[in-house]
């Protein structure tokens, strides 16, 4: 069901941890399943990521795609890690089953939460960046609204 890679990084995830001072930390939610997602960055003078650490509460397939998101951002700019959707995340894993796409979007949805966390604490407007959801279920049309 899983690839190797998957199964590496949810067994050996890269990243767990906090970062004190973090100059964006970013929490995210999925209300259906009641995972939550949130990641911590570490942005230098230059907007590069330098260090960044996460904390998943939730399935094997959401501390994988967390894990490798942390990956994929490390080092690069903020507006390089804006172009980290949850599709490269995906792809970076060798796919993940279709019933595990939303854990994917946790990644991304707490990657782009701590970039707005970051842009409002400095006063700057991170340009293609928009408000993040907290729940990745709003706004969804299709899901019904009963909980
Ligand atoms: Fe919800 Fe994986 S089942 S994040």
């Amino acid at each position: 069901m899983y690839s190797d890679k998957v199964m590496d990084h949810f067994q050996n995830p890269r990243n767990v941890g906090e970062i004190a001072d973090a100059s964006g930390v970013g929490t995210v939610g999925n209300a259906k399943c009641g995972d939550i997602m949130r990641i911590y960055l570490d942005i230098d003078d230059d907007q590069v990521i330098r260090d960044v650490k996460f904390k998943t509460f939730g399935c094997g397939a959401a501390v994988a795609t967390s894990s490798m998101a942390t990956e994929l951002v490390k080092g690069k700019t903020i507006h390089e890690a804006l172009q980290v959707t949850n599709k490269a995340v995906m792809e970076a894993l060798d796919g993940l089953p279709p019933v595990k796409v939303h854990c994917s979007l946790l990644a991304e949805e707490a990657i782009h939460a701590a970039l707005w966390d970051y842009a409002e604490k400095n006063g700057i407007r991170i340009e293609g960046l928009e408000k993040p959801k907290s729940d990745i279920h709003e706004g969804e049309e299709e899901e019904s609204e009963e909980y």
